[in-house]
């Protein structure tokens, strides 16, 4: 019969088994029967740990020493792995990785009492490593201090991503394996020349110093690079940064600055100016050329969402088809690949920038056959009076808001081709569809974001009564 051991008490050492990671990518074992969570360590790892916390389902804690390592443990490629937390999985076998976020999605599923025949493969992404097409990075006036950094480095500048769960603090990125080839170079060149013209970094706390974010996008198949700096005020110091950067960086096809004086940590603007280019890039995705703003959303690794693409078209089975919806439709990616072979597309999008994007997008395609209808869909949902043979929504993280969900029920389209980064959120839109005449008859993951715990999903619903 298994013994449960004394509960450790905090502060105290322990030794861990882990067994999986989480969608958040925590590291869940247990120690002498009681699970434990640690923010680090691989399925199969054997750690030897603090407890930190104490919570009544839980012990929390910090690996100290691995005593015995994970079959599937690789060596991570990033001198900062341990502190930046971007790629949680880059030291775990990229197969292991591929089962672990299949597991995340049928587990969502179980949880929210959704029935299915299974969860495909998760279909894997052919390169990846330097996929991201866009990178946004924060200066900040309180650097991370890494453990292994030599003594005396500068701590009041840093140009990176903020630390793990740190508001307030920027890691200095020396080095990002995911980040598009010659991207780290525009980092270390913005670096470099920010410090010999002594541009301060923002301050979290008291909400001063000039330099905020540095955007850097890349449109794969067409080389464009476009650089968006976003600064708290305008000035001749900036301007010389900006003319400087255009000037070491013939590459950057579009370079633009941005004002953002609000304390809102958003790489947004309240006011753009093109200094180099057209103020946007292009970008092509299965022959479809889309224009891509400094702000708007766009898939951030290009190969893998045309293979996404592929499968919401393969899914929506909509040649022939009259009428498509396609909610939370972005710059118009889904619509537009969907346009050409059925009769009529209306796009539906927030962000009046990306609805902009998605018309001229439309336009420089020849594609007349796309709208789009600009605005929080919780609204204008309700205007939606015809119902669409097939309706594809590709909601942010957060889900769908449930006025839309209810629309869509009441729309009743006879297939729905729901995709989601976050299968927890989908699950919880999925359960309501099931509940309401849809039956979720296929779950296909596509890896766009590989070493880290996202993943696509592409759920394929089927009216099953009327
Ligand atoms: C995951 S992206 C999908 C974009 C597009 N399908 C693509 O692949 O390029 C989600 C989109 O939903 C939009 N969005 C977020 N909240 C919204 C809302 N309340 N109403 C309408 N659109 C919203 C975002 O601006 C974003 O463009």
């Amino acid at each position: 019969m298994d013994t449960v051991a004394r509960r450790p008490k905090k502060g105290e050492e322990v030794e861990v088994v882990v067994e999986t990671i989480d969608r958040r990518g925590r590291a869940l074992g247990e120690t002498g029967g009681h699970p434990m969570a640690l923010p680090r360590g691989l399925p199969g790892d054997k750690l030897r740990a603090r407890v930190t916390r104490r919570r009544r389902k839980e012990l929390y804690g910090v690996p100290l020493e691995v005593l015995e390592r994970s079959p599937d443990h690789v060596q991570a490629r990033c001198s900062h792995a341990k502190s930046c937390g971007g790629c949680r999985f880059q030291d775990l076998a990229y197969e292991a990785q591929l089962e672990l976020l299949r597991g995340h999605i049928s587990q969502a599923l179980a949880e929210a009492f959704v029935p299915h025949g299974g969860v495909d493969p998760v279909i894997a992404c052919p390169e990846p490593w330097g996929y991201r097409n866009k990178m946004e990075l924060s200066f900040g006036a309180i650097r991370w201090v890494e453990e292994e950094e030599p003594e005396g480095v500068e701590r009041d500048f840093a140009l990176g991503f903020h630390a793990p769960g740190r508001f307030d603090r920027v890691l200095d990125v020396s080095e990002c394996h995911l980040l598009f080839e010659g991207g780290i170079e525009l980092v270390r060149s913005a670096r470099a020349l920010a410090r010999e013209l002594e541009l301060s970094a923002w301050n979290q706390h008291t909400h001063e110093g000039c330099l905020r974010h540095l955007v850097l996008r890349r449109g794969v198949h067409t080389e464009e690079t476009l650089a968006y700096l976003v600064t708290s005020r305008v000035g001749a110091d900036v301007d010389e940064f900006l003319a400087r950067f255009a000037e070491l960086h013939p590459e950057l096809t579009t370079l633009v600055h941005g004002v953002n004086a609000g304390v809102a940590d958003v790489a947004k603007a309240e006011e753009r100016r093109v200094i180099k280019g057209e103020g946007w890039i292009t970008e092509r995705l299965h022959g479809v050329e889309f224009r891509i703003s400094p702000e708007s959303f766009f898939q951030t690794n290009t190969l893998q969402a045309e293979r996404l693409f592929e499968v919401v078209l393969e899914e929506a089975c909509a040649r022939g088809a009259e009428l498509v919806h396609d909610l939370y439709c972005g710059a118009g990616s889904i619509s537009l690949l969907l346009a050409r072979s059925v009769g009529r597309v209306t796009g539906f999008e927030l962000s009046e920038e990306a609805v902009a994007d998605a018309v001229e997008n439309a336009r420089r395609n020849q594609i007349t056959n796309a709208e789009f209808v600009a605005g929080d869909l919780a609204e204008t949902i309700a205007g939606v009076s015809e119902r669409p043979d097939v309706l594809v929504c590709d909601p942010p993280r957060s889900g769908m808001h449930e006025r839309v969900v209810e629309r869509l029920i009441e729309l009743s389209p006879a297939r729905i081709v729901h995709v989601s980064c976050n299968a927890h959120a989908a699950a919880r839109d999925l359960a309501r569809l099931v509940h309401n005449g849809y039956e979720l008859v296929r779950a296909r993951p596509v890896d766009l974001f590989p070493h880290t715990p996202h993943v696509e999903c592409v759920f394929t619903l089927e009216r099953s009564s009327s």
